[in-house]
């Protein structure tokens, strides 16, 4: 059982293989966090608390002679608001009577022994696991609000979710203000915060800063979890290291506005609070009615690549769905970089052509197939074949793509509408945009309004219509500016704080309702590039093009800071042509596939303009991610390089989970003249078993994990080298 209560101490434990959390309730009922780390066995982990008296902290009126008890002091697991702490908080909320206060005591918990389910939301799913879920009642009887917080005990994952219910349990209308999904504290210690922050074409750059006295925020306010920041951080031992150092996780499963809120507080404790950004939310909260927030992925591990490792058996697992889960995903040829709007029939035959030849499984068309878009500012919303670019329409295209042995594949992006087209002047009503303004317009379109339930069934009918009507296997869904003027003509004034998150959960109902009608579609997330990269796309899209820029050297810093929370299996990524068209850069084909190969492998340029050597290589790429994929997405991955040697080189592995097979890559990103040879240690291979070192030597795990692997010296720009580790005895 992983999850115990102690009647006499009022102490829950939940336990993973090597994790362990701990809570308390109090003599007043309130619910305190006493502990989140590795195991501690049986022991009680409420002794390192003492409480001081803390002169201006707020005191509970049964408490008010004693100065020590005060909310503003005590580790929470949720906390009440305007009741006298005054650090972040998780929820507030206003009342029919004008009051903005409550303090939340429990009353009772159920443990079931089985994931909870979130109405409307993806969560993390029981895939068979040893997994239970404990559920705390609290209430606030003036306010009569009531809260069930839920955790989802994940054992062999050793991950812990959670995601709360708030309840008007009242008969008058409550008005939440912030209704965050968790507050995790770290009561002591002193903790780094690495996030994920960055631009379009440059996403997750992984930062790690030491926390200050104060409040740290991250969010997202553009209607999507953004390319700015990441719904991902982790806190970590100021020590603590790729291999070691106490480091916690903290993911939000939410693709829309979001917030992070870390406080590292007067008395030297940390708090973060997760979830759905307060920032122009107010939902109204009717009598007998809950709200859901999106559910947060914890855990806890030693070291950031245990933690990482920890995120993608999850993800891999329990996070995605369907026929491509853990399955063979097919090596792509998308024309978009080959001929941008400038597409036809002939042109796009040619490359698929070329493409079987390489082995390519499969070929995408992207932007610009459909009627009046020739450039960005016209089409998008009217989803029928542009008879002129493509004369024997979708049908006569997709025949003869499938006659030469590639399957099709489709980008749109539904969400999305110009106001040149059929669409927005049938339904000018159905775009976002505030009444009495000129809508914000964002690369010349407008979003739809996905919280209206008309809006809703139109998107439901025109793609279940292109799938069900053509022979399509894949779907690209873009989305390609942020939300700005949100506001729905389907909601009351004063509910227009509603419409963004209502509009996430429209989005994935609809995603859920495709996904299951057409199981044979595999959804390819994209946001100009990376900017929805998120665990709740995830849940529905089993890759996300990662960004927009695809040029090789870039991409090792965008893939580096994807990959501590997000598995390569998940990770977008095509070799390009060179130059490249986002820097200018020059890089040999080689580098653009090895960082290609670490990721979902395709391609991504006019295969017309190569020479027969370079196709010839391409052909031996394909082969041999063909060979790797199985490493590569179903693997372990080690960040080997450290942001001092990324100035020089980037370098990481794969090991299969039997450890009998690894893949060792390097980029040099800097070639330095008379340098000392490039050494890296490797990792997680089998300390006694002998491996084939390339077929150039046989060596024992110990000594390339101890004494490492010297790479032969790479000169020219941006070289790079793959090492094959294959376990023979
Ligand atoms: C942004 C995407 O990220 C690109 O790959 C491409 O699909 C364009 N949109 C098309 O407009």
């Amino acid at each position: 059982m992983s999850i115990r209560y102690n009647e006499e101490t009022k102490q829950f434990i939940l336990e993973t293989d090597h994790t362990c959390y701990q809570m308390q309730v109090d003599m007043l009922g309130f619910l305190h966090h006493l502990y989140y780390g590795p195991r501690v066995g049986q022991n009680d982990m409420s002794y390192p608390y003492r409480i001081y008296d803390h002169g201006f902290s707020g005191n509970p009126y049964d408490m008010r002679h004693d100065r020590a008890f005060s909310l503003d002091s005590f580790a929470q697991e949720y906390t009440s608001f305007g009741v006298g702490d005054f650090r972040v908080t998780s929820i507030r909320a206003s009342c029919s009577d004008g009051s903005r206060c409550a303090e939340f005591h429990f009353t009772g918990y159920e443990i079931k022994n089985s994931k909870y389910e979130i109405p409307g939301l993806p969560s993390v799913y029981d895939n068979g696991d040893r997994v239970q879920t404990l559920i705390l009642s609290l209430i606030d009887s003036a306010a009569n609000i009531a809260v069930k917080l839920y955790y989802g005990v994940f054992e062999e994952l050793d991950i812990i979710t959670r995601a709360t219910e708030i309840i008007n349990a009242g008969t008058e209308i409550v008005w939440l203000r912030k209704a965050s999904s968790i507050c995790l504290e770290l009561p002591f210690g002193k903790w780094d915060m690495v996030h994920f922050y960055g631009r379009h074409c440059m996403e997750r750059q992984a930062e790690r800063v030491p926390l200050f006295h104060g409040i740290h925020t991250l969010s997202s306010g553009r209607g999507m979890s953004s390319h700015q920041h990441n719904p991902f951080i982790i806190l970590c031992d100021h020590a603590a290291n790729e291999d070691s150092g106490l480091s916690y996780g903290l993911m939000l499963m939410y693709s829309g506005n979001h917030k992070i809120e870390v406080e590292l507080d007067q008395f030297d404790s940390t708090r973060a609070v997760m979830g759905i950004s307060d920032d122009r939310f107010r939902w109204e909260l009717s009598a007998g009615t809950s709200f859901y927030t999106p559910e947060v992925i914890l855990t806890c591990a030693n070291g950031l690549t245990e933690l990482s490792h920890r995120y993608h058996r999850a993800i891999r697992n329990n996070v995605v769905r369907g026929k491509f889960k853990l399955s063979h995903r097919p090596v792509l040829i998308n024309n978009w970089e080959a001929t941008y709007f400038d597409l036809n029939e002939k042109k796009l035959l040619s490359i698929a052509e070329k493409a079987k030849k390489l082995g390519v499984e499969l070929f995408v068309m992207d932007d610009g197939w459909f009627k009046n878009r020739n450039d960005d500012n016209a089409g998008l919303g009217d989803w029928v074949p542009d008879l002129k670019k493509l004369p024997h329409g979708l049908d006569g295209l997709i025949e003869k793509v499938n006659a030469l042995g590639l399957e099709f594949g489709l980008w749109i992006e539904p969400e999305m509408v110009n106001e040149d087209s059929d669409l927005f002047r049938a339904h000018p009503d159905w775009a976002l945009s505030a009444p009495n303004r000129a809508p914000m317009m964002s690369r010349n379109q407008l979003v739809l309004d996905l919280s209206r339930e008309d809006v809703y069934k139109y998107l439901y009918t025109t793609i279940s219509y292109l799938l069900s009507q053509y022979n399509i296997t894949y779907i690209k869904w873009d989305f390609n500016r942020s939300m700005a003027d949100v506001y729905s003509r389907a909601l009351p004034s004063s509910r227009q704080g509603e419409v963004s998150h209502r509009y996430y959960l429209n989005l994935y109902r609809l995603y859920d309702h495709l996904t299951r009608e057409f199981p044979q579609v595999l959804f390819e997330g994209c946001a100009g590039g990376g900017g929805r990269f998120d665990a709740g796309m995830l849940a529905y899209s089993p890759q996300i093009w990662c960004s927009d820029n695809t040029d090789p050297i870039s991409r090792l810093a965008i893939q580096y800071g994807t990959s501590f929370g997000y598995p390569m299996s998940a990770v977008g990524a095509h070799v390009s042509a060179s130059p490249n068209h986002q820097t200018g850069r020059l890089t040999p084909l080689s580098t653009r596939g090895i960082v290609a190969m670490s990721g979902t492998f395709g391609y991504e340029l006019d295969l017309d303009k190569l020479s027969p050597e370079e196709l010839e290589e391409m052909k031996e790429q394909v082969k041999r991610f063909k060979e790797i994929e199985p490493i590569v997405h179903g693997g372990l991955h080690y960040r080997l390089s450290t942001s001092v040697d990324s100035r020089h080189y980037v370098a990481w592995q794969f090991v299969s989970e039997d450890k009998s097979r690894s893949l060792l890559n390097i980029v040099v990103t800097n070639p330095l003249a008379n340098s000392a040879p490039v050494h890296v240690r490797l990792k997680g291979l089998d300390d006694q078993a002998v491996y084939s070192v390339n077929g150039e030597f046989e060596c024992l795990g110990s000594s390339l994990m101890s004494a490492g692997y010297t790479f032969p010296q790479l000169t020219g720009d941006y070289p790079c080298m793959q090492v094959d580790i294959i376990q023979i005895k």
